[in-house]
This record gives structure tokens, sequence and C-alpha cells, in this order.
């Protein structure tokens, strides 16, 4: 295992992420852990992220200084150098302005960390302070016109610099170098795999339970259904999944869900058909957040109501993912948020939590969902609000509404995947504002709905941008819309980004 310490840095998670790309398994921790933790921890090596700090500040982030007396080795990457460097009695300068960008490195000496990759190189720069005098022991490995000290390091005793950022695309070589560190520097065998990880943590579910029960709520998107398919793999029929067909599914989903888990799966498998429930606490309502609370609420109240008839349950899986748990802070990352999967379970239920997919990227679970046998389009599905498409018909829902919303959704996702374009486009749906407009279809007058069509680009949907889309996919799709959804005559492409719009409308 590689350590990666968190200094602040927007690449920290892109670290790890890299490590684990040459089959070495990586965790990031904050930069508070103590010595003796990362000693219980056994880590094979340990790397500084940078961070946007100076190293001068008052508040500055510091690591026990313990660290570099454990025998580790370790990597200081920009920040994580610039520490190690006054650590060790080298002199760091403070800059009035950072050096941002591509930037061009001699090697010299043939450094270890770089392997036989070339004496120059492009690097990914982004710092302010520098390293001007190495500490005594260290030798200079690479520098750059504007970086005296680009790479440093001090063999015998493994500890290592680069003011660049190697996790960074940009850097030419900078994959290689963290290869040629947790390979040649920590010794690590890149045997860390998907496949490895299912039975290691099949076996850790299997002691885990024991002889017990585990209960899940399945959405039949990719997390919840990942973490169905593990637990299932380890012990079988002690896990329950309960699947709430709240009527504001897509078009076939839940006949799909249905057959992947109950079927192919042979899982014990409850589906609460609770379609005129959801709809009749619906009637009527038009306010957005009003309809999402009515929504998470009686999600709340189905799910209790079946799972208070299950006897012996003692284990709620959640699909929590790695970016769940830093997100929440790498400073707390203990304190995960729970329940938040399934929208808010009922605070009374005690159950224990089964969290098997919290230490996996959202990549690294497609991968095991696929290693599974989930079907792709399970394991490739975009993401999909809670509320279902309640919010994607605008003001009050009907069923009406819902069919034609359904209805065009189903044609846009059949259009965009025979494009090839499923995969590049983050998100896209069909929306239903409560517009019509007047139009002709053939010699006669119509009165009919406005559909719009949103389709984003995206890395978390924080911020998204709208997919640029050929023309004649979309004059396809519109042609599509018009002639096969009963009360569509006019389509709209939404080219507003988030923000300041939402992705979705409501
Ligand atoms: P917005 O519309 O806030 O959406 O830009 C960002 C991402 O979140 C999804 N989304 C939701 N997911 N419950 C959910 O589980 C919700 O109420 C909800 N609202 C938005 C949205 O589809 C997009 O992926």
């Amino acid at each position: 295992m590689i350590l990666v310490l968190d200094f602040g840095s927007q690449y920290n998670q892109l670290i790890t992420r890299r490590i684990r790309e040459h089959g070495v398994y990586s965790e990031l921790h904050s930069h508070k852990i103590t010595a003796d933790k990362i000693r219980q921890m056994n880590p094979k090596g340990i790397i500084l992220s940078g961070g946007p700090h100076s190293v001068y500040d008052d508040n500055s982030f510091r690591c026990d200084p313990e660290i570099f007396e454990l025998g580790i080795p370790v990597l200081g990457i920009c920040y994580g150098m610039q520490l190690m460097a006054l650590h060790f009695g080298g002199e760091v300068s403070k800059a009035s302005n950072r050096e941002y960008g591509k930037a061009e490195i001699n090697l010299a000496n043939h450094p270890i960390l770089f392997g036989n990759t070339p004496d120059e190189q492009n690097v990914w720069m982004s710092h302010g302070d520098k390293v001007m005098r190495t500490p005594d022991g260290f030798r200079t490995d690479a520098t750059s016109p504007s970086t005296p000290i680009a790479a440093m390091s001090y063999q015998e005793r493994q500890l290592y610099g680069v003011q660049f950022h190697p996790e960074v695309r940009h850097s030419e070589y900078g994959h290689q170098l963290l290869k040629h560190f947790v390979y040649d520097v920590c010794n690590c065998h890149g045997d860390w795999t998907i496949e490895n990880f299912i039975e290691m943590e099949a076996d850790k579910i299997r002691q885990q339970v024991g002889d017990r029960k585990v209960l899940c709520a399945l959405s039949g998107g990719v997390d919840s259904s990942v973490v169905a398919a593990l637990i299932h793999k380890a012990i079988g029929k002690q896990l329950t999944c309960i699947f709430v067909d709240h009527g504001l599914l897509r078009k076939n989903e839940a006949a799909e869900v249905t057959k992947t888990f109950s079927n192919d799966f042979d899982m014990n498998f409850i589906k609460i058909d609770a379609a005129d429930r959801f709809l009749s606490k619906l009637d009527g309502v038009d306010d957005p957040e009003q309809k999402r609370k009515i929504i998470g609420n009686e999600f709340i109240y189905v799910f209790g109501d079946e799972a208070d008839k299950l006897e012996d349950i003692d284990f709620l899986a959640q699909g929590t993912l790695y970016t769940d748990v830093i997100e929440s802070g790498t400073d707390t990352a203990q304190t995960i948020k729970s329940h938040h999967n399934v929208g808010g379970l009922p605070e009374d239920m005690q159950f224990d939590l089964i969290e098997p997919l919290n230490a996996l990227f959202k990549d690294e679970v497609r991968e095991l969902g696929l290693q599974l046998g989930l079907p792709e389009n399970i394991v490739w599905r975009q993401p999909f609000p809670g509320p279902g498409l309640a919010i994607r018909v605008l003001g009050e829902v009907t069923k009406e509404k819902l069919e034609i919303v359904r209805e065009s959704d189903a044609i846009l996702r059949e259009e965009i995947a025979l494009a090839g374009l499923d995969r590049d486009i983050w998100q896209y749906f069909t929306v239903l504002p409560d517009i019509r407009s007047v139009g002709v279809m053939g010699d006669a007058r119509t009165y009919d709905y406005t559909i719009g069509i949103r389709a984003v680009t995206s890395i978390d949907g924080m911020t998204s941008d709208w997919a640029r889309m050929p023309w004649d996919v979309l004059e396809h799709i519109s042609t599509r819309l018009v002639n096969d959804v009963e009360h569509i005559n006019r389509v709209v492409y939404d080219v507003t980004s988030k923000p300041p719009a939402t992705i979705e409308w409501e």
C-alpha cells in the first residue's frame, strides 16, 4: 500500500488514482496522521501531496516530522518537496508569483526515479515557493530555467522530491516516474487488481456477516447494483434487495432491474410497486422542492414498511464510494455521511453499515461491476436523480405528462447510443416544460407540448457545459420526437452551462 498525505492539492485524489493504475493499492489520508498510525498501517511508501499554502504561511499544513524517520521511502510532490527540504535544513524561497504550466527540465546523473526517460522532458509546474538549496546529503536530480532544483533525492535514506506534478498527464513521463517510485524504490509488486479485490472483499464480507442477514436498497444505479452483486457473491441468499418502483423511472427500467437481479442473479429480490402511492401524494403539487420532499419521505415509508416485515436483518449495505469518503474531508474521513445514498432512511433503523465500495473510485466500481457479470446498461448507466422523472415534468406531475417525458427520453437515449455518443455525453434527458405552442402537421393546426433536450458534459455534476452534439444527430432526434411521441410539436435544445443553470430543470 502507498499512503498519500493530503496537503490540500487539487490533484491529490489523482495521485492515489495513478498509483492504483500501476496495480498498487493506495489511500489518501490527512496530513495530520501520526507516524505511529502510519507504522501500524505499514505502507511501502509515502507520498506528500502538493498544496495551496506556502510553507511560510502561519497556518500552513505540516506533517508529523517522525514520518521522515520511519525508514519508509518518501516522495514529496511540490509543496511536499518544499516541506521535506525545509525539514532537513534546505532553503525554500518565498515567491511573489506562481509558476504555472509547462516547463522543460534537464536531468542530472540518471536519477533512479526517472529510469531511462529522456534527459530533457516536459513537466507540469504549479507552484509559488521553490527550493533554492538542497539540504545536506541531498543531490539535485533535475533543473529547469526557472526552477534550479526541480527534483532532488537522498537515495540512501530513500527520500525524493519533485517540484512538478507527475500525476498530471501534461507531465510527459510523470506516469513512469510514479511507477519507478512504487516499483523500484518501494518494491511494490503491482498485483492489486479488481479480481483480487473481489476475492479479498468477499472474504471480508463473509467474516463480518457470519450467518446473519444483509439488506440493500437497490435503485438500479451503478453503485447500489455493484454493491448488491458483490455482497451476493459473498453471501448469496443472506442478502435481500428491496427495489422501490415509484412509477417515476425511465422506460423499461424496472423490468431491466428485475430481470438482472431477480432472474439472472437469482437474488432475494423484493420489488415494491408503489407508483399509485407516489402519484397520489404528488397530486396537485407543482413546487419542485415540495415534490422532492414528498418523494423522499414516501421512499422512507415504503422502504421502512417492507424492511419491518423482514426478520433478523443486521446489516444495511450502501454504495458509498471513495470519493464520498474523501469529500467529507480527509480530516474527518471517518465520519461518513450515513444513509446519504438511499435518500435518508429512518433514523431509528438499527443496522450496522456495510460499505464494500468505500475504497474505490467510480471507474473502478464500473470495472468491478463488469467483472461481477453485471450488464453494460447498468454498469454504464448515466446519473439519474432519486425523484426521477417527477423533476423532469415541470410543475404538476400527471400520468399523461410522465408518459410524454418517458417516451421522449427513451428515444433520445436510443439515438445518442446509435450515434456512439453515450460515453461522451455525461448526462442526457428530456424535460417537459408546461408550455404548449402552435404548430402545423399535415394540413392541420396543432396546439401541443414543447419538449426540451438537456445534454451535458461534466466530471462530477458540480459544474457542466452543454454538449456540442453534431447538428445532424440533433436534427434526427428532433424529427423522431415529433413523429413518434404523441402531443409533442416542438423541440428545443438547452444551451446553458452550470452555473448559471443547473443540470436538471427543477
Ligand atoms: P443539478 O440539477 O443540481 O444536478 O445541477 C446535479 C446532478 O445531481 C442530480 N440530481 C439529483 N440526484 N436527487 C438525486 O439523487 C435529487 O433530488 C437530484 N437533483 C439533481 C442530477 O441528475 C445531476 O446528475
